[in-house]
């Protein structure tokens, strides 16, 4: 009999390389794969199942729904669109306005689209630009991937659309030289999460505010990896106390169901019009519901739960990292330094949101190191090609997190990557 991968491979355009496992079931913070092996699933399908897989309230919410009403179009008005946007508004801190949308990639596409608009009202013809950061990731439409700053992935697609310019992340200086007439907004994720889970300086965002307040620039944070409480605050840009223009949302919105928005100042959505923007399906009912469920669950999470799990992890992962080894495993990883550290390992991140970097003298890469880890267990992807992401729901309690680092732990003992 033809095996899964092979029927996948002659039907479905081969865009993913993925691990040869099929997860047929989920519950919480664990998976089952078609032979019946269960997993911990500290990724979490990518930061989006942040109330954990089939979650009773989500799952109610989203039945109900769609067998009271599942679709009308954006031509009619639907009552769940208003709640969740009036949830997302207050969350923003109020005066501001939503545009509902069904992927990270579709709510940024929004925000360039809206920006071009209130650039050109605001600030004349030519001010259309976007400046974004290098190592960002914003999506795979053609707009999103020209915000992208990561030039390896735009030469297969190009023509790419004109006026987006990138600057080092983290630097404040080359964000305000950038900036300039022909610039409407400034595009920025609060931790760079594709990028292998890179954090800026602190004081970078509220920098980023200023130099944008000062041009009369918009402010577009990328919150679609960090939003939803992955940091232990709702919006990540809230731990630097910065209220950006535009923010965007995805992933973990609707708890896998698709869902993504834009909320812009209302000033700033004000800039459109009828017809400037729509889709079929963005904001339906059902999408909706699992959203509105999904923030019941999340938003009580937040402070003090996953604060106490968070901590434990990052405490965890540090211990892990004081484990790793380098290729040269007769010598003391430590001999250059004086921290006992392997050199160029890292444990970057903030609350349920990690990167485990193994450095570059790790003697397996983290692809290698992922799936050890599945082998053993346990789901997490290697974001970059020495580091591995953990993100897992934020239900995770602190016994699965001492679970997970257990099973980490020996998976990295098993390629050779730690003692
Ligand atoms: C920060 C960020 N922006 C945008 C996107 C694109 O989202 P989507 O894959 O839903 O289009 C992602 C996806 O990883 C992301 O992490």
């Amino acid at each position: 009999m033809t095996s899964l991968p092979e029927r996948e491979a002659a039907v479905l355009w081969p865009t993913y390389a993925r691990p040869q496992v099929e997860f047929v079931r989920g519950q919480g913070v664990r998976l089952w794969d078609s032979r019946g092996r269960e997993y911990l699933d500290f990724l979490g399908g990518i930061a989006v199942v942040a109330a954990g897989h089939a979650h009773p309230r989500v799952v109610e919410a989203v039945s109900a729904q769609l067998g009271t009403l599942g679709h009308t179009s954006n031509l009619y008005f639907t009552g769940p669109q208003v709640e969740l946007a009036e949830r997302l508004v207050d969350r923003f801190g109020g005066d501001a306005k939503v545009f509902l949308s069904n992927s990270g990639a579709e709510a940024n596409e929004a925000a360039i689209k809206v920006a071009r608009r209130w650039g050109r009202a605001n600030r004349g013809e030519e001010a259309t630009g976007v400046v974004a950061t290098l190592g960002a990731f914003h999506g795979r439409t053609l707009a999103t991937l020209a915000a992208t700053g990561k030039p390896a992935m735009h030469p297969p697609f190009q023509p790419l659309p004109p006026g987006f310019s990138h600057v080092p992340f983290g630097d404040a200086d080359a964000l305000r030289a950038a900036v300039g007439p022909d610039t409407a907004a400034v595009l920025l994720e609060p931790i760079q999460g594709e990028a292998g889970i890179r954090v800026p300086p602190s004081g970078y965002l509220r920098a980023a505010r200023e130099i944008t307040a000062e041009a009369g620039v918009l402010l577009m944070v990328d919150e679609i990896q960090s939003g939803m409480g992955r940091t232990g605050r709702f919006f990540a840009h809230q731990h630097e106390d910065v209220r950006p223009d535009v923010v965007t949302m995805a992933k973990a919105l609707g708890s896998g169901y698709p869902i993504g928005a834009t909320i812009a100042t209302a000033e700033v959505a004000d800039a459109m019009r009828p017809g400037d923007h729509g889709t079929t399906f963005g904001g339906n009912p059902v999408a909706c519901a699992a959203a509105l469920a999904t923030l019941d669950v999340v938003e009580p999470l937040l402070g003090g739960h996953v604060d106490k799990v968070a901590a434990r992890l990052a405490d965890g992962l540090q211990e892990l990292r004081g484990r790793l080894v380098g290729r040269s495993t007769w010598a003391p990883p430590r001999e250059d330094g004086d921290d006992g550290l392997l050199p160029g390992s890292e444990v970057r991140g903030a609350g349920l949101w990690y990167a485990l970097d193994l450095g570059e003298e790790a003697p397996a890469s983290a692809r290698q190191a992922a799936l050890a880890a599945l082998g053993r267990g346990l789901v997490v992807n290697p974001v970059t090609d020495t580091a591995l992401r953990l993100a897992p729901p934020l239900v995770v309690t602190e016994e699965e997190v001492d679970e997970g680092l257990a099973r980490l732990a020996a998976a990295l003992e098993e390629a050779g990557l730690c003692r």
